[in-house]
């Protein structure tokens, strides 16, 4: 195996530039506290992408778009016709997000190119660095639509209606967004239309307590824990808040406290691992002296285990059905993936290139979902971790240090040499 090392290229990644680069960004979708609002295909999502493409065109990156508007920025190897490493994460955000979620690990994925290509360092194999559409979900249920797509893993017309909350869907946001891009060279979709990469490897904040806690530098994420999205509909009847009689209400709030309340019992576990969340609830007409009519909620369940993820998640329909007493439900599952695992090639050569640069590494999971989970059949995949302060994530308060950042990208850059010249 020919082993790279590429201490220039470490050297050459600039803390400064990519904080720089990473505050620019923050600016475009800015939201009191320090936050970032940036829904997916919007003019926001559009500008922050035509931030970074001239960045790689500065570089002399190739750029190019696929169906489902995932960007790719392209380093050319000597090897040009070799399946390349990939790199990457998301530009768009949550609707009250932070300035790192995401868009770290494609300006990390950026400056590691340019860190290489200033070194001087070569490598066999082309690195792509990607920007995944609609990864947080966060305007178009679910997440990871782009990955998901290039993976093969649903067909890429899965979500053309779902809707945002103008009523707009996806299918026609993302062909305006093509239209708007059609300047960008258009690429084949994936494995639809090609080979596998060599490798994928995604850099992002931890999003948890742990490496602050233990005082270590960089994560080696192992793999990524199950998740499974429904969305629960309860059809009541509305009326007069002071004139029914309770006794003849179908009143879709009272039934749906009765659906939590059972959920909550399905899901309880004393070990305290099972993530399990109402996020979002839509009361209509949703005024205080009308009985509601109609209630919408979502879950969002994860467990490490699939047992556990299977079992508990098939329950949850007829949870809800045996929870109304007046009113009719439908529940739907909007995303399931399940938990991946990734094989050692990559957590190793994260956790080498880490002890080679004297910082302190956990191997840990993650409990956030991620692109990269939907890479894990096609290649050996991995994460690189990087504290958050408090752990606190999806929130404008989000944070990490610039030093903090550098040393992720400075292990990324030595994996990206490391795997692109095997
Ligand atoms: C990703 O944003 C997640 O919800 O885990
Ligand atoms: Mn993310
Ligand atoms: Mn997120």
């Amino acid at each position: 195996m020919l082993k790279t090392v590429a201490p220039n290229a470490v050297a050459a990644v600039s803390e400064a530039r990519q904080w720089d680069r990473l505050m620019q960004m923050a600016r475009i979708g800015a939201i009191p506290g320090e936050g970032v609002n940036r829904a997916c295909l919007t003019d926001l999502d559009r500008q922050a992408r035509r931030l970074l493409i001239s960045w790689a065109k500065g570089l002399g990156l190739g750029v190019s778009v696929d169906a489902l508007g995932n960007l790719f920025l392209r380093h050319e190897g000597t090897e040009p016709g070799l399946p390349p490493v990939l790199t990457g994460s998301h530009m768009d955000t949550q609707p009250n997000g932070g300035r790192f979620d995401g868009i770290w690990g494609v300006i990390a994925g950026l400056e590691a190119v340019q860190a290489l290509r200033e070194a001087g360092v070569a490598t066999k194999r082309p690195i792509e660095v990607v920007a995944w559409t609609n990864e947080e979900g966060g305007r178009f249920a679910p997440g990871c639509m782009g990955s998901m797509a290039y993976a093969g893993f649903r067909p890429p017309n899965t979500w053309d209606s779902v809707t945002d909350n103008d009523g707009l869907t996806f299918g026609e946001e993302l062909r305006k967004h093509l239209v708007l891009e059609s300047d960008i060279p258009r690429r084949g979709l994936g494995v639809l239309d090609g080979p596998a990469p060599f490798a994928y490897v995604e850099a992002h904040i931890e999003q948890g307590p742990r490496l602050e806690a233990e005082g270590m530098d960089i994560g080696v994420v192992e793999g990524i824990q199950g998740s499974r999205w429904f969305l629960v509909e309860i059809a009541g009847k509305t009326d007069h808040a002071g004139t029914a009689p309770l006794s003849l209400r179908k009143d879709a709030v009272q039934d749906m406290v009765r659906a939590i309340t059972a959920l909550n019992r399905l899901m309880e576990d004393p070990t305290d691992v099972l993530r399990f969340t109402v996020g979002r609830i839509e009361v209509n007409p949703n005024t205080s002296n009308s009985v509601a009519d109609r209630v919408r909620f979502t879950i969002d369940f994860r467990h490490p285990e699939k047992f556990v993820l299977l079992q508990r998640g098939d329950a949850i329909a007829a949870t809800v059905q045996a929870a109304m007493t007046s009113c009719t439900a439908t529940v739907t599952e909007r995303f399931h993936a399940l938990p991946a695992r990734f094989e050692s090639t990559v957590p190793d050569a994260v956790e080498a290139a880490a002890k080679a640069q004297g910082l302190k590494s956990l191997r840990m999971p993650s409990g956030a979902f991620h692109d990269a989970q939907f890479l894990v059949p096609l290649c050996p995949t991995g994460m690189i971790f990087v504290p958050c302060r408090g752990g606190v994530s999806h929130h404008p308060s989000e944070y990490s240090e610039p030093h903090q950042l550098a040393a992720g990208t400075r292990v990324l850059t030595a994996v990206l040499a490391d795997l692109a010249n095997r």
